[in-house]
């Protein structure tokens, strides 16, 4: 009887942690939720380390990781994926890459290239580990692209602008004649592309490289995954509406973004309620505001009846961060429409069910407001981390739709 009574108390205690309410629209709703459990698990233990003084937050964080990544590896190698691909560490330009290599030679053709920067919130994940690994190989397999997975340094080791700088220097040393040449690509065919926070590097790099007189061989493309392009305004509709949506809860992303760019991580409450950006800081010009002014770059169907957060004045001035989220290669979505004429055409995948789904759209916007060419690829049952999720046990229908059109769009135009 008692034994009954504590099997059926934890049954509901269990559930009661791993349930969500979820919008209607996401499928496979329980799987998410045990995803999610599974990550908010991993916090818990991570932040209860920490607190004892085991280890750092974000080191815990990436050793619980590393762990479901061994699982899903180990069960995606009985598999044999593209045994063709050949795989190799090494260094460009002293950032550690991962390059894979189609199997057809580059004997007299010409190949693709793409270089990768992963997400993570530039604080976990690697370029060779999990899903990443799994999708370089298809990429390199079936659109005989020579693809490069950069291992650009991360929070705590690090914070803005080295990961930036890390892959700058990666995407220099990739674009230069003679490497390209070594790896028998096509200099008309160049790609770079991220998820996430790597999407953020992506269209970052993209944007310096379009813009420096120095470098002869642009990139041809960009592919932004859900990118993370501002931190000015986290009251945008879709940071709103989809606060509560997992995987990437919305104090989750604004502490992701106060580690990036070295802040207090005490700001976080003030960061959620716009304080940081007030009419106060006359440095955020109304120029800059205009930039990131969703209630003129959303179309209707993404506005709903959200309206903007813009504080009078804040209780302080925090002017050591403001120079960070002010510099276009943290928030690229606040460059000057002269810099943006000049970037590669894009293809920028976004998600309903996504905090960042406004960065993203207010990017493709003001893409094609500077005559880029931008292919809106909007998945209305999709979430924040889909992409990534294509592998057993955590694989998503959606997942595996966006891999799809990823994949397609960059077959047809790179
Ligand atoms: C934001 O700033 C206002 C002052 O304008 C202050 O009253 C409020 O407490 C601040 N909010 C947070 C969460 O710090």
């Amino acid at each position: 009887m008692r034994l009954l009574l504590v099997t059926v108390l934890l049954t509901v205690a269990l559930a009661y942690y791993v349930y969500i309410p979820l919008p209607d629209a996401i499928q496979e709703p329980w799987r998410l939720m045990l995803l999610d459990a599974g990550f908010r698990a991993t916090m818990h233990l991570a932040s209860l380390k920490a607190w004892l003084g085991f280890d750092h937050y974000i080191r815990s964080l990436r050793q619980s990781m590393e762990g479901f990544d061994d699982m899903a590896l180990s069960s995606e190698s009985s598999g044999g994926v593209m045994p063709g691909v050949k795989v190799s560490d090494i260094t460009f330009a002293g950032i550690p890459v991962r390059v894979y290599e189609p199997p057809a030679g580059g004997e007299g053709h010409l190949r693709r290239g793409l270089m990768y920067f992963h997400g993570g919130g530039w604080a976990l994940g690697s370029a060779k580990k999990g899903s990443y690994d799994t999708i370089n190989r298809m990429l390199s397999d079936e659109l005989n692209t020579v693809v490069v997975s950069v291992e650009y340094r991360l929070y705590p080791e690090v914070h803005f602008p080295v990961p930036y700088l890390d892959c700058l220097a990666a995407a220099k040393h990739f674009l230069s004649p003679n490497v390209l040449a070594r790896y028998a690509i096509d200099p008309e065919r160049v790609a770079v592309s991220g998820d996430s926070a790597g999407g953020n590097l992506a269209a970052a790099v993209a944007q310096e490289v379009s813009k420096d007189d120095t470098i002869s061989v642009k990139f041809s493309v960009q592919a932004l995954i859900y990118p993370v392009l501002q931190a000015l305004d986290f009251n945008t509709p879709s940071y709103l509406q989809n606060q509560h949506i997992p995987i990437l809860y919305r104090p989750v992303m604004v502490r992701f973004w106060l580690q990036y760019l070295g802040a207090d991580l005490s700001l976080q409450s003030q960061w959620m309620v716009n304080n940081h950006s007030s009419l106060h800081h006359s440095s955020i010009t109304p120029e800059l505001r205009a930039r990131i002014d969703w209630t003129v770059l959303l179309p209707p169907k993404y506005k709903k009846s959200y309206k903007p957060l813009i504080v009078e004045k804040d209780s302080q001035g925090s002017a050591k961060e403001l120079s960070g989220m002010l510099d276009v290669r943290a928030a690229p979505l606040l460059t000057a429409p002269e810099v943006l004429a000049k970037c590669p055409r894009a293809y920028i995948l976004t998600c309903e069910h996504d905090v960042l789904r406004d960065d993203g759209l207010m990017y493709v916007r003001r893409l094609q407001d500077a005559g880029v060419k931008v292919f809106s690829d909007h998945y209305e049952d999709g979430f924040h981390g889909c992409f990534s999720f294509i592998t057993w046990p955590f694989e998503f229908d959606v997942g595996k739709r966006a891999l799809r059109g990823y994949l397609n769009w960059l077959k047809n135009n790179l």
